[in-house]
């Protein structure tokens, strides 16, 4: 009988597009919290109060001094760990075509994917709230709270509060490539928030194997992934690579 990570190989060296959807587990690794489960950030905060739009219009210092300035701190240390790299190696041998990607840390694109479908935005960039205008997280003055613009206005992360909608491109794209792919790799997701968590059924819906990477089961277990690979990103990642190049390149 072989063994998921053998069986996973076998339909990924077949496969001709590969999409990959990822969560925060796959930045785990890289020292970014998740934000469910052990650990979870929602477990030491309610996520409406600090991470829906109404709460930042509300009062835009206490969401930025509760969770924004923190996630600077670790986003700015962070780095791509196997889990990022091993989705760049399966690019590389010509299986993978696009990352939807749930998280706004850019890491996916530090790693080297090509493609990357920023489903929530990316903190790299704060926007105006008056004047529209962008700028680069690391030109943000932190010792002010809220931080401001030049024109006076405050500054938001350029990624998508609960209570906002999705951009229509990241949106439609991610709905296509879904439709489009025949293997749709589910890395690390609790697969719980919406519209994200539809990509998985989209895939299935249109003949696609749903493979899931992520050490406890989620919605998906069984009902849409027809593969489970339980345990770490980075931990997985590179065993299925190397399963998957010994196949397409046997030494
Ligand atoms: N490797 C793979 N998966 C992991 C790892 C790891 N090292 N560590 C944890 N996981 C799994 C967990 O078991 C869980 O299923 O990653 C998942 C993380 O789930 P969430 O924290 O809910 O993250 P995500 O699915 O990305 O959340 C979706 O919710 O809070 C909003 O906007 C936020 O983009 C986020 C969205």
């Amino acid at each position: 009988m072989s063994t998921p990570i053998e069986q996973a190989a076998d339909i990924l060296s077949k496969a001709k597009s590969v999409v990959a959807l990822t969560g925060a587990g796959i930045s785990v690794e890289s020292g970014i919290p998740p934000f469910r489960g052990k650990g979870g950030l929602w477990e030491k905060m309610d996520p409406m109060e600090v991470a829906h739009i109404d709460a930042f219009m509300e009062n835009p210092k206490r969401v930025w001094d509760l969770l924004i300035k923190d996630m600077k701190t670790v986003l700015d240390k962070a780095r791509p760990n196997a889990g990022h790299t091993g989705l760049v190696e399966l690019e590389e041998l010509g299986r993978m075509k696009t990352v939807i990607t749930q998280n706004v840390d850019g890491l996916h694109q530090v790693a080297g994917s090509s493609d990357v479908i920023e489903f929530h935005g990316n903190f790299a960039w704060q926007r105006c709230l008056d004047c529209g205008q962008s700028m680069p997280t690391g030109q943000v003055d932190l010792a002010q709270s809220p931080p401001q613009c030049s024109c006076g206005g405050i500054l938001r992360p350029d990624c998508i509060f609960f209570g906002e909608m999705i951009p229509t491109e990241a949106l439609v794209r991610s709905q296509q490539v879904s439709a489009d792919c025949d293997v749709m790799l589910v890395v690390g997701t609790s697969a719980m928030v919406q519209p994200s968590a539809s990509m998985p059924f989209i895939a299935k819906d249109n003949g696609a194997d749903v493979i899931e990477i992520n050490p406890e089961p989620t919605p998906l277990t069984g009902r849409i992934s027809n593969l489970h690979l339980m345990g770490r990103a980075a931990g997985l990642m590179p065993k299925l690579v190397a399963a998957v190049r010994q196949r397409l390149h046997p030494s």
